[in-house]
């Protein structure tokens, strides 16, 4: 049975170089359950993509100490979730936005493909704006239970 062993919670400003920061982070959270170097790449990629998002589109790119996002993660015995939330300028069609392909700034160095990765890395991705204003995004990873044993040990 799923049971919840460690939580995390971490606010950061919505700067570009807190993008690498945050996805070690999470990363390091995970490392208990034993997970593979694809299941970490993984996370490490679909969190990558969510925090761009909240610098880039949420934030519009101030890269301002006030701009605040927020981490928080849940660790369960087989799966972690991880919800990215910001305070900006939410999403108006949500299901537009998660098309592959589609971008607010076509012609520029987005391809558009953001929520496409994530929902492609992860298990399960819910993208919801904020009453007060700004987007959470909530992905969970399941985390293989059978893992190869090294010949010897
Ligand atoms: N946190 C957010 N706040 C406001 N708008 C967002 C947010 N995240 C995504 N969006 C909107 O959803 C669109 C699609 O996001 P997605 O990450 O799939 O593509 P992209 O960021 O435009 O390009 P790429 O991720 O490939 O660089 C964005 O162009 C933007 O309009
Ligand atoms: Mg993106």
């Amino acid at each position: 049975m799923s049971e919840l062993i460690n939580t995390m919670s971490m606010q950061i400003p919505a700067k570009s170089e807190n993008e690498s920061f945050a996805r070690a982070v999470v990363a390091a959270f995970c490392v208990g359950l034993n997970p593979t170097i694809d299941e970490i790449s993984d996370i490490k990629t679909a969190v990558s993509e969510a925090v761009t998002n909240c610098v880039v589109h949420a934030y519009q790119k101030r890269q301002s100490n006030q701009d605040i996002i927020t981490i928080e993660c849940k660790l369960f015995t087989d799966m972690l979730e991880v919800s990215i939330r910001d305070y900006g300028i939410g999403i108006s069609d949500i299901k537009k936005a998660m098309e592959p392909f589609y971008t607010s700034e076509p012609g520029g160095e987005r391809s558009g493909m953001g929520f496409t990765v994530m929902q492609s890395f992860m298990d399960s991705i819910s993208v919801n704006n904020q009453s007060g204003g700004g987007t959470v995004v909530t992905m969970q990873k399941v985390f293989t239970k059978e893992k190869e044993q090294v010949s010897g040990e």
